[in-house]
């Protein structure tokens, strides 16, 4: 029996590839997810990827007393990966206080839950780059301040950051936030991957849903920005790479190596691709031309980002390995195999 770990939105994207990395390093896994932005059906695609169905239960972790049972259940949790939140920068500005009391009751609540834990677990909190804002220097670093966020999603980040921060010093629950670059791609399996609910916001699911034709063409937001192509720069990552950094992260908590009670580490490539980029790798692997026109700029989009990864790569030893093709070669696979039915199908079997 391998130490036990609480996901929670552990069926949405990143949470369920992570779950998988998770299985495969011994742990194991207990989900928890209100399918406010996922499916259940992501539990038994994870199954038929790692042979082991990981524990799930449905509720809202803003519901105190289910989450204060849940724990009184599971006494024996040694780390909580938090994944479960709102994550679409559009909508938190069409309705801040859903995203506030979302993401930021859940957090406490679920603090407050771990710090009544016997054995107290160890967290690694899902963070964003969101919360550099537009940097003045790039690639950006964990030291370059946080700046006023674009969104209140972004702040949300930004808050949940400064709420582990206190509460790790003061309740001795070692946790590491990971400041997520631009997740993209899927499994190479093609059974799980990005499943945006509605019309995508991201790019790369809006890229596969327009060559798939579901979408009738793609929208590049604005092409007069300061960069060499005059599109938005951004440092795209392989969700595996994404899911293997939290193992890595959660292995050294457990080990007891932080050197602080809270660290944060960026998790990216290091190497920024604009969106004429990002199309052109997805064109050249798929062999699939895409339809595209220029429009004007989205409101609150950073120009650039990339990251600053040494501090990851030297004290985590933990490295991106997937470049851009394979990044848009697995998002095609899923996009395609999403098409054939994949997922009706598994509503057909049961
Ligand atoms: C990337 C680039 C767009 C769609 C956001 C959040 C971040 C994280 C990832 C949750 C930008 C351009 C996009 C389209 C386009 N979310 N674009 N046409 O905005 O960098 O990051 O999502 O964790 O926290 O901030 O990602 O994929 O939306 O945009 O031209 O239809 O693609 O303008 O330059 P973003 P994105």
């Amino acid at each position: 029996m391998g130490k036990k770990i609480l996901v929670t939105g552990g069926s949405g994207y990143i949470g369920s590839h992570t779950v998988i990395e998770l299985q495969k390093s011994g742990f194991d896994t207990i989900i928890i997810d209100n399918l406010s932005n996922s499916i259940p059906e992501i539990v038994d695609q994870i199954a038929r990827i790692t042979g082991k169905k990981p524990l799930f239960e449905k509720f809202d972790m803003t519901a105190r007393p289910a989450l204060e049972e849940f724990f009184k259940r599971h006494a024996d949790i040694a780390g909580v990966i938090h994944f479960a939140a709102c994550k679409a920068v559009g909508e938190s500005v069409a309705d801040p206080l859903k995203y506030y009391h979302n993401n930021l009751v859940s957090l406490i609540y679920l603090l407050e839950c771990m710090r009544s834990q016997k054995n107290q677990p160890k967290l690694v909190f899902s963070s964003s780059c969101t919360v550099y804002g537009q940097p003045d220097q790039l690639p950006v670093t964990e030291k370059a301040p946080v700046k006023q966020a674009m969104s209140p999603y972004g702040n949300t980040k930004q808050i949940s950051e400064e709420i582990i921060d206190d509460s790790a010093r003061q309740t001795g629950i070692a946790s590491i936030s990971l400041r997520y670059f631009n997740p993209i791609g899927a499994h190479e399996s093609a059974l799980i991957g990005e499943l945006p609910i509605g019309v995508p916001n991201n790019l790369v699911p809006f890229i596969t849903q327009t060559a798939i034709g579901k979408r009738e063409q793609l929208t590049v937001f604005g092409n007069d920005y300061n960069t060499p192509d005059g599109t938005c720069i951004r440092d795209y990552i392989h969700v595996c790479d994404l899911a293997r950094a939290h193992v890595v992260a959660l292995q050294r908590l457990l080990e007891e190596k932080n050197e602080t009670p809270h660290e944060v580490f960026n998790l990216g490539t290091g190497t920024g691709y604009s969106v004429l980029e990002a199309i052109q790798s997805f064109e050249k692997t798929t062999g699939v031309k895409l339809n595209w026109a220029f429009s004007g700029r989205r409101p609150g989009d950073v120009e650039k980002v990339w990251a600053d990864t040494t501090l990851a790569n030297l004290t985590l030893g933990w490295k991106a390995e997937k470049g851009l093709d394979e990044m848009m070669a697995t998002a095609w696979a899923w996009e395609k195999n999403m098409a054939a039915g994949i997922l009706n199908n598994l509503n057909k079997n049961k």
